[in-house]
């Protein structure tokens, strides 16, 4: 342990508790041998059309059941067919397309902060719809009876006590565009194992094939998308104010680089971040949200209006009340690798090279606020807040290089927190080929659909 100082671990567990409501938080941390096994889904009317405008909170009258095996790293089937595919989504939900019906659920969990209870055997109420994005429904999961079954558990409320609060607030002064919020209270025994250096435990990497690996190794030794043959594809750097729903910032900046590049910049939209905050059901507006389910699953599903239909409130819960203004949707969203869990480096650099910028998680420790140039890594100096995760951060990859003097790898981070932040006006350069921070764990893609 030596450096890391983990006796405050547990009091900085709960870091700002108070600061938001708790009951948007999702504490699933659901793993692949939790999930694999057989499943029934219960397929249930809703309430509503039954289009995108359904109403999944009152499921209605049951309809069929379905039963679904979900098998290795990503096969989906049913009595018919084996061609289907599942992926867990950043351990909180997952999604299985089978049969040209796409199902999407979260995991359920109760409780509060204090204990949460994770049924990685059972979900909330998700949605389904065929591939098409027509024949809406409500389903709910449950994993059959006699698979081994596990029930994840968290208490943390006892070794929380009423300074809790305290400890946000070296965070937020250290600056002021973001605030520091309610820490994961994921499982602590995983937070114990985090050493200084490598970050929180990834989905193992599957192994990449010979001609996947041959094709990164003729990738060119530097990218940017800021300036390829002199032409930038990058939507200018948008401040945060108050709302770090940063899923939701590079979400759309992924988007909108992508229709840039796929126009030749002959459309150059801004993408509304606040229809994402007030409207998706996807994620939790500021609070929380996964861009494999805002630039991939909420765009395919509903499409998203530009900036000036739907303008930035700060992030705030206002009704969802976009302009009926024509809308942006993809055709296509996947995890670097296929699923989650079969991201690699190499894999990232072919997927921004070939196709353009990519969202990745980013897991913000309390010395990168400090950080004003050179190549991040997280660096555990056995501070107060040494090792202690402060968010879940989203950022936007738009290059690699390699410093010429070092020969240290980074990628280029643009980092939607605003200019204000660092000295790096919205772009930062963090260590890569060694996970820093989380970066090569679960990358997302999505393909936007430009205009005509
Ligand atoms: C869905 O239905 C519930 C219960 O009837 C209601 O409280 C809620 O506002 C509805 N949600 C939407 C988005 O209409
Ligand atoms: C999930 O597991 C818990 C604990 O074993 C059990 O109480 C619950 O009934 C299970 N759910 C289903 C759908 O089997
Ligand atoms: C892309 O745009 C640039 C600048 O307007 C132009 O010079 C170039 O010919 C365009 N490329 C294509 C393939 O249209």
């Amino acid at each position: 342990m030596g450096l890391c100082g983990y006796s405050l671990l547990p009091v900085l567990l709960f870091l700002l508790s108070g600061v938001h409501d708790a009951s948007s938080y999702n504490p699933s941390n659901c793993l692949l041998n939790d999930v694999q096994g057989t499943w029934v889904f219960q397929v249930f009317e809703g309430q509503g059309p039954k289009d995108n405008r359904i109403n999944c909170s009152k499921l209605g009258s049951p309809k069929n059941k379905v039963v679904i095996h979900l098998r290795g790293l990503n096969v989906a089937e049913d009595h018919i067919s084996s061609s289907g595919f599942f992926t867990i989504i950043h351990k909180k939900g997952f999604e299985v397309v089978l049969n040209d019906y796409k199902w999407f659920a979260f995991f359920k969990y109760e409780g509060n902060y204090r204990h949460w209870t994770v049924y990685c055997n059972e979900t909330f109420p998700g949605w389904v719809h065929d591939v098409q994005g027509k024949n809406w429904a409500c389903f709910t999961a449950k994993k059959s009876s006699d698979e081994n079954i596990r029930i994840s558990e968290a208490r943390h409320g006892q070794e929380t006590n009423s300074n809790t609060h305290e400890f946000g607030k070296p965070i937020n002064r250290a600056q002021n565009s973001w605030t520091a919020t309610g820490y994961e209270k994921s499982n602590v025994n995983q937070m114990m194992k985090r050493s200084c250096h490598s970050s929180f435990p990834r989905p193992k990497p599957v192994s990449m094939s010979q001609i996947m690996l041959h094709k990164a190794q003729t990738l060119p030794r530097s990218w940017d998308w800021r300036n390829v043959n002199g032409v930038n594809y990058v939507s200018p750097v948008r401040s945060h104010g108050n709302c770090y729903g940063s899923y939701a910032f590079a979400s759309m900046a992924m988007l909108e680089a992508r229709i840039r590049i796929l126009t030749n910049n002959s459309q150059t939209p801004v993408l509304s971040t606040q229809q994402i905050f007030s409207c998706s059901e996807y994620s939790q507006g500021c609070e929380e949200g996964i861009s494999y389910l805002t630039a991939g699953k909420y765009a395919q599903d509903f499409g998203i209006v530009e900036e000036n239909c739907f303008p930035y409130l700060d992030g705030r819960a206002t009704p969802c009340s976009p302009k009926n203004c024509p809308r942006y949707y993809v055709s296509e969203y996947h995890y670097v690798g296929g699923f989650y869990g079969a991201c690699t480096e190499e894999l990232m650099r072919l997927e921004l090279v070939e196709h353009g910028p990519i969202v990745s998680l980013f897991e913000v420790y309390d010395d990168l606020p400090r950080h004003r140039k050179g190549i991040y890594h997280h660096k555990c100096n056995g501070g107060m807040f040494c090792n202690v995760k402060l968010i879940n951060f989203e950022v936007l990859i738009i290059g690699y290089g390699t410093d010429e003097e070092t020969g240290e790898d980074y990628w280029i981070v643009k980092d939607g927190l605003g200019t204000t932040w660092t000295e790096t006006s919205g772009f930062f350069r963090v260590r890569r080929g060694t996970n820093e921070c989380g970066i090569e764990g679960a990358a997302v893609a999505a393909t936007p659909v430009p205009r005509l």
